[in-house]
C-alpha cells in the first residue's frame, strides 16, 4: 500500500499518519486511536483495525497475535437510542 492510501475512511486516517505515529512509539492500537482518533468513527474500527494491527506487526516485527486489541466498552454494537429510552421498539 502507499503512504497515501486511506486506512481509516471514518476519520479520514493515512498509512502514512499511522506509520509515523508507530515510528514515534505508539505501538498498540489504543495508543495510535488516541492521537488520529483511527477507529474512533461511526464504524468504531470495524473496517480500519485490522489494518493497523497488520501495520504494527509488520513495523515492530510482533506477531499480529500478539499485537494488543482496542479496548472496548458498551454497547459493543451498535444500539438504537429508543432501547434506552423505552426497550427496543425503536421508539415507534
Ligand atoms: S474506518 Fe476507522 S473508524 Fe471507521
Amino acid at each position: 500500500m502507499e503512504d497515501k492510501t486511506v486506512i481509516c475512511r471514518c476519520e479520514d486516517v493515512t498509512l502514512e499518519e499511522i506509520r509515523t505515529l508507530i515510528q514515534e512509539g505508539f505501538q498498540t492500537i489504543d495508543e495510535i486511536k488516541r492521537m488520529c482518533r483511527c477507529g474512533m468513527g461511526p464504524c468504531q474500527g470495524r473496517t480500519c483495525r485490522a489494518v493497523v494491527s497488520q501495520e504494527i506487526s509488520r513495523a515492530t516485527g510482533l506477531p499480529l497475535n500478539e499485537v494488543k486489541g482496542p479496548t472496548f466498552r458498551q454497547p459493543i454494537k451498535p444500539v438504537k437510542l429508543g432501547a434506552f429510552l423505552g426497550g427496543d421498539d425503536d421508539g415507534k
